[in-house]
This record gives C-alpha cells, structure tokens and sequence, in this order.
C-alpha cells in the first residue's frame, strides 16, 4: 500500500536546492507539462478553464490533477504555493480550503497495488510535497486532518477492493478489528448462534447459502458524554453478492465483492471518528454475509421472520441487502439513537437513476436532507435526494408475508428498496437516512481517481458527525 504523503511547511532552503523537488504551477489550458529551467524542473498543471470559471468541485479535481500528473512523470517531490490555488470568488475559508486540498491529493495518490507486483523503478507514488503559504497553525492542522480523512477514506477503498476470496463475513471482522487497533473504539462480533438467539431472520435467511458464517459487527465509540444519544450507522457487509438462487449473470457478478462497500464506509467512518477524538457517540452496525447460491441457499418464496417481528416475502434473493439491513435498523433501536443512517451498495436501479457522480438518499426529515445535500458539495460525496412517498409502498405488499422484498414492477427500483427500509426504520423514534451508495460504489473516468472502489460515502459521514445538533 503506497505511505501517506510527508508534507512539510518548512519550505525554505531544504527545497530550493534539492533538484529533486519539482514546483507545481497551475495553467489556464488543458495540457500538462513537465517543463525544465536550468537545474529547476517546473509541472505545469493544466486546469482547463479560466479562473473565474473555477468551483470548489473543480478545485476538488484540480489538486487531484496535480498528483495524477506528478505521478505520471514519475516526480516523487513536489512543492506547492497554496497561493496558486487560492479562487477569492470562491470565498472559502482557509481552513476549510487547505483541507480540500490535502484530502483530494492524497485521494489521488491511493491505488490498491495489494496484489501486484512491484515495477524495477518502483511505484510511481507521491512522497514528499512542501507546502508554502500555510500561514497560520490552524491551517497546518487542517491540512493534517484532511490527511487523516484521506488516509482513512484510502483505507476503506483497499478493504472495499479486496477480493471476495479474501474477504468473507469473519474477515471483515479481521478487518474491523484491525482498523479500530489501538483506538477507543469497542469491537463486538455476534455469530450465528447469538443472531438465533436474537431472532435475526433476516440475516440468517441470506446467509443460509454460504459456507461462511454470517456476522454481526458493533463498533463503539463514545466520545461524547456518557447519557448523550449515539448517532447509529448502519452498512451493508455483502461481502460476495452472487445473486444466491436468483443468480446474476457473468457480467453483473463482477465487482460484487465490493457489495460490503457500505459496511466499510461505516466502519472507517467510526475509526474516523475516534482518530479525530470527535466529542460525539458513535454506533457503527455490520451485518455482513456472503449471498450464495447452494443446496442450502434461502429460496424465492421462502418467508424470514425479521427480528422486528415483522415477516418478510423473499420474492428475489438478489434483493438480499434490505433483508439484512432491516435486521440492522431494527436492532439500532436498542442504543435509543438520535440519528440512524444506513449506507448500502443496495440497487442497481440508483445508478439508472443518477450515473455514478452521486448517491442517492432517502429521508423524510427535509432539514437533514438539506444538511446532507451542503455537506454532500463540502465534502465532495455528493448525493442527491429521492421521494419516499407512502404511494410506493403499496409495490412492496406482501402476499404471503408482511412486507416483499421487491416491487411488483421492475420501475423505480431504487425507491421501492428505500420503502421496504422504511418499513422497519418507522419503529425508530429518531430520524433515518438511507443512502444507496451503488451508483459511487468504484470510481469513474476524469476524476482522477484510481480504478475500484471509491470511498464513498467515509467523508460525508464524517462531515455529518461534526455538523449533527439534533
Ligand atoms: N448489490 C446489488 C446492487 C448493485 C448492483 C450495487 C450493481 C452496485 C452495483 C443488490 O444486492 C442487487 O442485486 N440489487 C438488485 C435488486 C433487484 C433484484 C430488485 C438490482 O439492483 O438489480
Ligand atoms: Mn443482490
Ligand atoms: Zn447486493
């Protein structure tokens, strides 16, 4: 895995006279070069646009730019003028702007290399990038923190990308375990044996296929006061998502691992949390299950008793992420949340809806949505809202159960799964947030990004835990 960048403020001798340093300008055109003074080499970033043009959401792309084309010259040391980056017109706070630049380029500079072998030049990584005009201590320690994002984010994005092989139910624990190492985050694995004991149908129903033994993953950060109300995550841990019976053809299979993308945000977004000792009590919950198909499987028509109680109709065992995430939502009750959002790669049908640039949420409290659509454009996880009108409800009527678990038309699939959420979300006493992250589950052409998983939505959340008064 490529090291985090060293940045340094010291920007003074050390960088002029070390040839190996290479200044960063940024250019109105499109190009990018790499161009050569005497001893002095200089990288000429392109842009694109005017400077009047620029947005924060191009500037997120911009700082991303500059390392996808230091790397693309194989320049290890940069150094940068954050004065060059600086747009008045954009009236971004300098906190708040240093921070956007550290985490898009240390974004920009993850690829999951796990499994590669190493090039004889080496991996072609940013290392070191000296940074002039950080003039106050705040903005150092912003530009710190957006790293510490960033790094986590990059960690969320390996454990997404690892491959279904290696990444089965109890390694995601493993992988719990050792984010939160060393960290005031309490790590609790429920088996299959304690789901029973729970009645946690759900859960158990689409596990029933796999070898692998379903676990249920609570993590526990309590960084505010003791009798404070926890905000409670709930993500989908799909660790393989076949289809089981319902089985998906060759091409949707692929990429299926990445279907606990939504557990791994929820884990990092709690580690998050603790890292930046957020005076906030945090709840993350993981139902995570392998969806398979076997003598053994969970069939179509096969009726789930949930833990609410509640029966579910299992029309489509391809529509295995509400099933458990209902188990999930439920069982958030018990911590008397003040807030309960859960993050799923959960339908196909989201990304029909909005492409890849964004993710879908679902809410039926308007200030929350308002809030999240700001800290969406903020943190660069952009969502974008979808009705939860009580019409829809009637696709998901059971006929022999009390809820199905797919509508009766193949339309507005997204909303239907959001519905069926729903449906056990109203027995909490607190707001609820759905977000289907499938649309942000890897990352897409021209955002400089590396190809997999992209993080989604770990900075959001975060951004959510620091704004949430409720
Ligand atoms: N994990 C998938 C959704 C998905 C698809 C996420 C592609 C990311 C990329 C989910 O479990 C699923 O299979 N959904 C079905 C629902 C259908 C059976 C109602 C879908 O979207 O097709
Ligand atoms: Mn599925
Ligand atoms: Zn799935």
């Amino acid at each position: 895995m490529p090291k985090s960048i060293a940045f340094h403020f010291e920007n003074n001798t050390k960088q002029a006279i070390d040839p190996n340093v290479v200044r960063v300008r940024l250019v109105p055109g499109k190009e990018s070069m790499l161009v050569r003074e005497g001893s002095i080499r200089r990288l000429e970033v392109g842009t694109g646009i005017e400077v009047a043009d620029m947005t924060r959401r191009k500037l997120v792309l911009v700082a991303r730019k500059v390392i996808a084309e230091a790397r693309a010259h194989s320049v290890q040391k940069l150094s940068v003028d954050i004065a060059d980056f600086s747009f008045p017109h954009l009236h971004l706070k300098d906190e708040d702007f240093v921070e956007l630049l550290s985490v898009n380029m240390e974004l920009a500079n993850f690829e999951f290399v796990k499994y590669k072998s190493e090039p004889k030049e080496g991996w072609k990584f940013v290392r070191e990038v000296f940074v002039a005009g950080c003039k106050s201590k705040q903005m150092r320690e912003a530009l710190l923190r957006g790293q510490i994002i960033a790094d986590e984010v990059n960690a969320c994005r390996a454990l997404a990308n690892t491959p279904g092989g290696e990444m089965t139910p109890k390694l995601l624990v493993v992988g719990a375990r050792s984010a939160t190492k060393g960290l005031l985050v309490k790590v609790t694995v429920l088996g299959e044996r304690e789901m029973k004991k729970l009645g946690m149908g759900g859960v158990l129903g689409v596990a029933k296929g796999s070898d692998e033994e379903a676990q249920f993953i609570i993590l526990e950060y309590k960084g505010g006061q003791a009798k404070e109300w926890p905000i409670v995550f709930v993500g989908k841990g799909v660790t393989f998502d076949t289809g089981g019976l319902n089985l998906k053809p060759s091409d949707a299979i692929y990429e299926m691992h990445m279907d606990m993308s939504g557990g791994a945000a929820v884990i990092h977004a709690v580690v998050l949390a603790a890292k930046l000792r957020l005076k906030k009590n945090v709840i993350g919950l993981v139902p995570a299950v392998e969806n398979m198909p076997s003598g053994s499987s969970y069939h179509p028509g096969d009726v789930l008793k949930s833990l609410s109680g509640r029966t579910i109709e299992v029309l489509n065992t391809d529509a295995e992420g509400r099933i458990i995430l209902a188990d999930g939502i439920t069982y958030a009750k018990r911590y008397n949340p003040r807030l309960v959002v859960d993050v799923a790669t959960l339908t196909g049908a989201a990304m029909a809806a909005l492409g890849q640039r964004c993710s879908a949420i679902f809410t039926e409290d308007e200030k929350l949505e308002h809030i999240l659509r700001e800290l969406g454009e903020k943190s660069g996880d952009y969502v974008w809202p979808l009705p939860l009108w009580d019409e829809y409800e009637e696709e998901i009527k059971g006929t022999f159960g009390d809820v199905a678990n797919v509508g009766k038309t193949r339309y507005g699939g997204a909303i239907t799964a959001a519905k069926f959420l729903h449906t056990f979300a109203k027995d909490l006493s607190c707001p609820w947030v759905h977000i289907d992250m499938a649309p942000r589950m890897t990352s897409i052409e021209g955002e400089y990004l590396a190809k997999g998983a992209a993080g989604a939505p770990v900075r959001l959340l975060v951004k959510l835990l620091e704004q949430v008064i409720l």
